[in-house]
C-alpha cells in the first residue's frame, strides 16, 4: 500500500512538471524484457528477465535510466527495445550493453556503481536478474 501511495506520488511530481506535454503515461510496474525480435541469442540459459520498474521508478530519477528523454521527448519514455535492438554485444546502442555496460544506465553499470559507494544492489547474473529456470 505504501509503496503504491509513493509510487502514485512520483508520477504526480512528474506529471506536474511536465504540465506542458500533451501524452500522458502510466509507470509500469513489472516490466518483461524480452529480446527483440530478431536478436541472435548470446547464452540459451539466458531467459527473458522481469524487472522490477516501479521498484526503480521510487528510488532512482526516471532520466538517470531513460537517457534519451529531452525537453522534446518529456511523457514519452521510450521503451529502450525501440532503439537498443542490434545484437552485436560490442555496439553501445545495442541490445546487451543497455543492460549490461560498464556505467550507468545499464542494470549492471549502475549496480556495480552503487556497490562500490555501500549499496546492496544484486550483481550475479544468476542470484540477480536472471533467475535459472
Ligand atoms: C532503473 C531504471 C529506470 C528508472 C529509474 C525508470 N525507468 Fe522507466 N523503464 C526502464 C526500463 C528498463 C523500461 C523497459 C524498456 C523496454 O521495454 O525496452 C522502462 C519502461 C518505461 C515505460 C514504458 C515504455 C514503453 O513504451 O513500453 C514508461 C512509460 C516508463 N518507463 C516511464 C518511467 C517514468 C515516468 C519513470 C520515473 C518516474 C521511470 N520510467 C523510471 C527503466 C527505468
Ligand atoms: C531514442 C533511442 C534510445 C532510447 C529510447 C534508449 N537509448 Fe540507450 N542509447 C542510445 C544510443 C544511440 C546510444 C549510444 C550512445 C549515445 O548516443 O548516447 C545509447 C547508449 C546507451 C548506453 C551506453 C552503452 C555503452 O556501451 O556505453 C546504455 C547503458 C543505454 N543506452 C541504456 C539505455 C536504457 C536502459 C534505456 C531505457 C531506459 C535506453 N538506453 C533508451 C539510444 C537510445
Ligand atoms: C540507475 C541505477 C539503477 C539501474 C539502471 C538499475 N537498478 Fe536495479 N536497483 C537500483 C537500486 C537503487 C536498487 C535498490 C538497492 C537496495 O535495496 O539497496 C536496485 C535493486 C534491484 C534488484 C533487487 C530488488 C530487491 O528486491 O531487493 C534487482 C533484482 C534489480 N535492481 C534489477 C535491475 C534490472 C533488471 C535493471 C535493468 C533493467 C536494473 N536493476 C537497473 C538501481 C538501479
Amino acid at each position: 500500500m505504501f509503496r503504491t501511495v509513493l509510487l502514485f506520488m512520483a508520477g504526480a511530481v512528474v506529471a506536474v512538471l511536465t504540465v506542458s506535454a500533451a501524452t500522458a503515461y502510466e509507470v509500469p510496474d513489472k516490466i518483461v524484457l524480452d529480446r527483440v525480435k530478431g536478436n541472435k541469442m548470446l547464452n540459451t540459459w539466458v531467459d527473458k528477465v522481469t524487472f522490477a520498474h516501479g521498484f526503480h521508478a521510487i528510488r532512482v530519477p526516471c532520466r538517470d535510466c531513460h537517457h534519451k528523454e529531452s525537453d522534446k521527448t518529456l511523457g514519452e519514455f521510450v521503451a529502450c527495445r525501440q532503439c537498443h535492438t542490434d545484437d552485436d554485444p560490442k555496439e553501445p546502442s545495442g541490445f546487451y550493453r543497455a543492460w549490461h555496460s560498464d556505467g550507468p544506465p545499464s542494470c549492471l553499470g549502475c549496480h556495480t556503481q552503487r556497490r562500490t559507494q555501500g549499496g546492496k544492489n544484486p550483481v550475479g547474473c544468476t542470484t540477480a536478474c536472471h533467475k535459472p529456470r
